[in-house]
């Protein structure tokens, strides 16, 4: 017979033999889905014996993430903000560092009535943990796949948010006629040729069009910032994501256009700095 703490314990060698950073966590999550427990019961019910069948359900669970399969697509889900969404290799697994933008548009936005454009929107992880917190909000979720636009419509479904969120097949905001209180983007920013050299977690399960920035990774910024000012209503504000040391080139391709006011650089919760915020300028 085996117990939980026991189960938990092996999990966690075998994961940390493989070389996996986070063995701890990612047992964690392995264990509670592939025994279908509460996340508490590993405290509250250690000594609880675990079935040959759920042993063997984890065994399979262990392999693929010694195999380097994301958590997240193993399990199918990954808590964002507040919610638990739908994730697999149609769209990028959400990372906690995209919590920055929801949490500034919140902090500085009325309760209100807003709208909110979200360019790039993956599983529709920023839209819909916007939309999720504030009732009178409605948005539009841009991507240029089609299989993750299915993927965060699903998300939004599951959040009985389909009403309120829309999501639309583009390139940028090529089509997009409309504007907005709030613009919000985590387009890709990782520089072509750095690709290959990323683990094999992300290069290999994450799609690559949620990953090339083009060759210097800052490819989609020169658009975004080019169609920003079309996009916002006065007074409306951005929140647009970078990678680590892209601060400075950012902020210069953003004050190149003249049309923005209260450009600021905000740090996530590592302390790199990681969004960039700014406001249309009123004319
Ligand atoms: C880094 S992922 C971010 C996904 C999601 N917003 C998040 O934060 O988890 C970038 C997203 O931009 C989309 N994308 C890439 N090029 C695009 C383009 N030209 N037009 C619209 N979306 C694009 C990708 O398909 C991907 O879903």
């Amino acid at each position: 017979m085996t117990t939980l703490v026991k189960t938990w314990t092996y999990a966690k060698k075998r994961l940390e033999a493989a070389g996996i950073d986070s063995p701890t966590i990612d047992a964690r999550i392995l264990l509670v889905c592939a025994l279908n427990i509460g996340r508490n019961d590993l405290i509250t019910d250690p000594y609880r014996e675990v079935a040959r069948a759920d042993i063997d359900k984890l065994n399979e669970f262990l392999a693929r993430r010694e195999l380097r399969e994301p958590v997240a697509h193993i399990v199918g889900k990954k808590g964002f903000w507040n919610l638990e969404l739908l994730c697999d290799a149609r769209a990028l697994v959400p990372r906690p560092e995209t919590e920055v933008i929801v949490d500034y548009v919140l902090k500085s936005s009325p309760e209100s009535a807003q709208t909110v454009l979200d360019l790039g929107t993956g599983t529709g992880a920023i839209l819909l943990a916007l939309l999720a917190e504030r009732p009178n909000w409605t948005g539009l979720g841009i991507d240029i796949s089609s299989e993750a636009l299915d993927l965060a419509r699903e998300n939004a479904k599951m959040h009985s948010l389909s009403e309120r969120a829309h999501f639309q097949i583009g390139n940028w905001a090529e089509n997009i006629t409309e504007k907005f209180n709030i613009v919000t983007s985590n387009p890709p920013y990782i520089p072509t040729n750095i690709i290959a050299t990323l683990d094999k977690d992300v290069r290999e399960y994450d799609p690559h069009q949620a990953l090339d920035g083009g060759a210097d990774g800052l490819e989609p910024y020169h658009i975004l910032f080019a169609q920003l000012p079309n996009l916002l209503k006065p007074n409306g504000k951005f929140a647009f994501e970078f990678g680590i040391g892209q601060a400075n080139a950012i902020m210069a391709i953003a004050k190149s256009s003249n049309h923005f006011a209260n450009l600021a650089i905000i740090k996530d919760l590592a302390d790199k700095e990681r969004v960039i915020i700014g406001q249309l300028a009123e004319k």
